[in-house]
């Protein structure tokens, strides 16, 4: 654990000093997206809209092939995610060998299909991690946002992860639907025992975006459960530590999106595609490299799809002569192209963008009023679905 500490510290300082020259640096983040199957149907589903598009799937040999390469080109951390990955049979395989070859390992999980024979036997085989998510605090909102009945098996997975002495990773989306729930969210952390809890405001993206006039807040409610965390945080200090990220349209300055297009972050999809985000399937005129036809370091160093929003080259103004541009790299190319049809523009997050008066409206008129009276959004709210998935495809 020390040493791989140690080599995660050394690869970080490598990386922080190459950003700023811009040199290319290793991967430290595999992120194995093993499957697009799932048995929720979440309305801020971050996969592609066409995700049933794509239904083939690697191996475990293909996935233990990309394990190595990433690993020998630097990666310290893996992630397993989907979709769901407990639907891979061979989950426990590629934990397996995940740990044997020295990474940190990460599951990223609804909890669906966690039984205690499998948590018992993924500790054996060295999982480090576990992230389990809800959707609410209360059991009708949990249920009609991932159109399943799945709150109360997600109550019994979070205490097998507390029996079996992994550190309490709570992950909650947070949207119109529940931000009002946000003391009672925080309170079943509470009783959970929950060491972790990641606030994260939707982000628009994938079936989130479709959804976003049913999911984005008014800058009040954003602003009142903001100062309900806070109050707790203060309460309750170290015992739970709390992360809440506030969603990108209400801020002012851009994120630095993934630390930076092709910087520190790998991910596989199901299909063995190689993608620099989680949302770069949506961007155009990109054609993903795949690691059934080239090597993980090819695909690094020498792809298109990874080198195209590297370093600064290929930013335009504002952001070319920025002062800001080796921290927060222009933002993020995805929402770029979401809000304004170039993923070269600056992200409209940023108040330099000449898009941003765009978004403040989108945030100003988040949800339709009649005389000062909520009204509801009348376009139907879209569950992921193999079905909806189609109609994009
Ligand atoms: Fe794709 Fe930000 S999500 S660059």
């Amino acid at each position: 654990q020390a040493d791989q500490a140690q080599e995660v510290e050394v690869v970080n300082r490598v990386a922080d000093s190459a950003v700023q020259d811009f040199v290319v640096t290793p991967p430290l983040w595999l992120l194995a997206e093993l499957t697009y199957r799932c048995p929720l149907h979440c309305v801020f589903c971050y996969n592609p809209l066409n995700y049933a598009e794509n239904r083939n799937e690697l191996t475990t040999d293909q996935w233990f092939d990309v394990m190595r390469q990433a690993r020998k080109l630097g990666a310290a951390q893996l992630g397993f995610s989907g979709g769901e990955p407990l639907l891979r049979d061979d989950l426990e395989e590629l934990i397996a060998e995940g740990h044997r070859l020295g990474y940190y390992t990460n599951l990223i999980t609804s909890g669906v299909g966690l039984t205690e024979p499998r948590i018992a036997r993924m500790k054996e085989l060295g999982l480090d991690h576990i992230q389990l998510s809800f959707q609410d605090s209360t059991k009708e909102m949990n249920d009609f946002l991932t159109s399943t009945k799945t709150f109360d098996l997600k109550s019994k997975v979070a205490k097998l992860i507390k029996q079996y002495d992994y550190p309490m990773v709570l992950n909650v989306v947070l949207h119109r639907y529940n931000l009002d729930h946000i003391d009672r969210i925080i309170e079943m952390a509470i009783e959970m025992d929950v060491e972790y809890l990641e606030l994260a405001n939707t982000q628009y993206y994938g079936w989130g975006l479709v959804n976003r006039a049913h999911l984005l807040p008014s800058r009040e409610q954003l602003q009142r459960a903001e100062a309900t965390v806070n109050e707790y945080r203060a309460k309750l200090g170290n015992k739970l530590r709390i992360l809440f990220v506030v969603p990108d349209y209400f801020e002012e300055r851009p994120k630095a999106c993934m630390n930076g297009w092709g910087s520190v972050f790998l991910a596989v999809a199901a299909d063995g595609a190689a993608l620099p985000c989680h949302a770069a399937r949506s961007l155009p005129g990109l054609t993903f490299p795949n690691v059934l036809e080239d090597s993980i370091h090819d695909i690094w160093h020498h792809s298109d799809a990874f080198n195209r929003y590297r370093g600064d080259a290929w930013m335009k103004e504002p952001c070319k002569t920025c002062p800001d541009k080796k921290k927060d790299f222009g933002g993020c190319r995805c929402q770029a192209l979401a809000l304004t049809g170039d993923a070269t523009n600056a992200d409209p997050v940023c108040s330099k963008s000449p898009h941003h008066d765009a978004l403040q409206t989108i945030v100003l008129h988040a949800q339709p009023t009649k005389n000062g009276v909520p009204q509801t959004v009348t376009q139907p709210i879209l569950f992921r679905t193999d079905a909806n998935s189609m109609r994009f495809a």
